[in-house]
C-alpha cells in the first residue's frame, strides 16, 4: 500500500471518532481502566481506522490486514517507533536502539542478526534442552506448581545463557537476578511521560543499569584477554562493526544485550505458559501434539536440532497460543509527518496503534477466530500466510528479529515437559493479567504434574 505524505495539502477528512469520550479527558479513563476493551470497541463500532483521544493525544487504531500493512511498511521518517518507546532509553542506555536516528538504530539492531541465524540455533537448542533438564531434575515424580513462575524463571536462565553467555549463567545468577529485577521494576507507565523523574524506582533502575554495564565489561575484558570465543549474542556483538569500521563500546554491547533480553524473556515465558494451558484445555490437541513429540523422541532421544524442526504440530500449538494471547498487545508509532491512509488524514503528532489482540479476533481473517485451532496453520488453510494478518511478531520493517529463537525455545520446553510428565490444571480458571506491558496469565496459575508411566 502506498503512503502519501503530502496528504495535508489535500484537505482529507480525519478518521471517524469513537463515541463516548469525555469533554477534556477524551477516552483517557477507558484507556487506563480497560485498554483492550476500548480498542475492541473502537474496531467494532468505528471500523478499520478509528480515532480517540488519550491524555491530550490523538490516537488512531488501525485494524485489519490492509491497514496493518500501511502501518508496518511506513518508513520511520513517517511513522516512528522511537518516540513511542523512549521510556526504554534509560533501561537500554543512551545511544542504544531507540535513542538513535532510524539508520543508526537499524544498524545496531542488525548486528543481532548473525546471533539469530540457523547455525547458531543448533547451539541454542542444546543449551535450552540442558536448562530444561536441569530445571526438571528437582521436580520429583509428582507435585503442583505455578506454570507461569516456572516458565519465567526457566526462560530467564535460557535467555541469559544464550545471550549473555555461560559466564553470566554460571557465575552471576543471584546478582544478575537482582539487577534484572530492578531494571524491570523501572518500567512503569509514568515513564512514558517522564522517564527521568527522581523517584525510587528510577533511581534503582539507573543503579542496576550501571552495575550491569560493569558486569558485562568484566566478561568482555576476560574474553578478550583469554581469547575465548563462544557461540552467544555477546560474542556476536563483540565482533560487530559499524559501517565505518568502528566497534560497539562496552556500554552499547550491554544495552543491546539488555534490549534483546527485554524483547525476548517475558514474551517467551508467558507464551510457554499459555501453550501448556491451552493444550490442557484442549485434550484432543494435546494428544496430537504428544503423539508427535513421542514419535520424534522414539527416533532421537537426544532431541537434536533436526528433530526439533520436525515438531510441526507443536509449533502450530505455540503459534496458536500466541495468536490468542499475544504478549505485546499494542504496537505504537508516532506520526512525524501528515499522511494518508484509506482516504483519511493522519495528522503529524498522532499516535498510531496496531493491536495484535484485536487483529487476531477478526472472524473474516481467522475462521472462528476465538477458537484454539492449531490446524489453521496446516495446508491448505495456512491462515498465517495471509499478508499482515498474523501479527504476534509484528511485521514489515520492524518485525521481530527473535521469532525463530522464541519458537525454538518454547517448542523445546514443551517437548521436554510433555515427554516427561502428565499435567492437569488446578485452581481457579485462568484469566489474562492486563496490568503489565507484556500480557500473561494471571497468577497463580497452578498445574498438577505426574511423571508418565
Ligand atoms: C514469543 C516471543 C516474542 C514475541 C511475541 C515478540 C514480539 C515482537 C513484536 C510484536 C515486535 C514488533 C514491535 C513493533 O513493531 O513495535 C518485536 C520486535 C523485536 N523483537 Fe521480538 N518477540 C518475541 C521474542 C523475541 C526474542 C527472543 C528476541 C531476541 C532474542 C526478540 C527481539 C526483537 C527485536 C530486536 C525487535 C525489534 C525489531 C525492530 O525494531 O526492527 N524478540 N517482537
Amino acid at each position: 500500500m502506498q503512503i502519501d505524505t503530502r496528504a495535508a495539502t489535500r484537505r482529507l477528512p480525519l478518521p471517524p471518532k469513537l463515541g463516548g469520550g469525555l469533554p477534556l479527558l477524551g477516552h483517557t479513563l477507558d484507556f487506563l481502566r480497560d485498554t483492550q476493551g476500548l480498542m475492541r470497541r473502537a474496531a467494532s463500532e468505528v471500523g478499520p481506522v478509528a480515532r480517540f483521544r488519550v491524555v491530550g493525544k490523538d490516537m488512531v487504531l488501525l485494524t485489519g490486514p490492509k491497514v496493518h500493512e500501511a502501518f508496518f511498511r511506513a518508513p520511520d521518517e513517517v511513522l516512528n517507533p522511537s518516540e513511542a518507546y523512549k521510556m526504554m532509553v534509560p533501561v537500554f542506555g543512551k545511544g542504544v536502539a531507540y535513542d538513535n536516528d532510524g539508520e543508526r538504530m537499524m544498524e545496531q539492531l542488525h548486528m543481532l542478526l548473525p546471533a539469530l541465524q540457523d547455525q547458531r540455533m543448533r547451539t541454542y537448542g542444546s543449551v535450552i534442552a540442558q536448562e530444561v533438564d536441569d530445571s526438571l531434575s528437582t521436580w520429583g515424580d509428582s507435585g503442583e506448581r505455578c506454570i507461569v513462575e516456572y516458565a519465567q524463571t526457566l526462560t530467564n536462565f535460557t535467555s541469559s545463557h544464550c545471550l549473555l553467555g555461560r559466564e553470566f549463567r554460571k557465575e552471576m545468577t543471584e546478582e544478575w537476578a537482582r539487577v534484572y529485577h530492578d531494571l524491570e521494576r523501572g518500567i512503569v507507565p509514568i515513564g512514558y511521560i517522564h522517564p527521568y523523574l527522581p523517584i525510587p524506582a528510577f533511581r534503582r533502575r539507573d543503579r542496576a543499569r550501571a552495575r550491569l554495564g560493569e558486569m558485562v565489561s568484566e566478561v568482555v575484558e576476560r574474553r578478550r584477554r583469554s581469547g575465548t570465543v563462544r557461540e552467544d549474542f555477546l560474542q556476536t556483538l563483540m565482533e560487530s562493526r559499524y559501517k565505518d569500521g568502528s566497534a560497539l563500546s562496552d556500554h552499547e554491547i550491554t544495552g543491546m544485550l539488555v534490549a534483546a533480553m527485554f524483547a525476548g524473556h517475558h514474551t517467551s515465558g508467558v507464551t510457554t505458559a499459555w501453550t501448556l494451558i491451552e493444550l490442557l484445555r484442549h485434550p484432543k490437541e494435546l494428544a496430537l501434539v504428544r503423539d508427535e513429540i513421542d514419535a520424534v523422541y522414539a527416533e532421537d532421544p537426544e532431541l537434536t536440532f533436526p528433530s526439533l524442526r520436525k515438531l510441526k504440530r507443536t509449533e502450530w500449538a505455540v503459534k496458536e497460543a500466541l495468536r490468542l494471547h499475544p504478549p505485546l498487545f499494542i504496537l505504537l508509532r508516532a506520526a512525524l509527518e501528515d499522511y494518508e491512509i484509506e482516504g483519511y488524514l493522519i495528522p503529524k503528532g498522532t499516535w498510531c496503534i496496531v493491536s495484535p489482540i484485536v487483529a487476531h479476533e477478526l472472524d473474516e481473517v481467522f475462521a472462528e477466530a476465538k477458537r484454539f485451532d492449531p490446524s489453521r496453520y496446516d495446508k491448505p488453510r495456512q491462515e498465517d500466510k495471509k499478508p499482515f494478518a498474523y501479527i504476534a511478531f509484528g511485521g514489515g520493517r520492524h518485525k521481530c528479529m527473535g521469532n525463530a529463537f522464541a519458537i525454538l525455545q518454547i517448542k523445546t520446553i514443551m517437548a521436554k515437559l510433555l515427554h516427561e510428565y502428565d499435567f492437569e490444571l488446578s485452581g481457579d480458571p485462568i484469566e489474562t493479567d492486563f496490568s503489565g506491558l507484556v500480557l500473561g496469565p494471571k497468577l497463580p496459575c497452578r498445574v498438577k504434574y505426574r511423571r508418565r508411566g
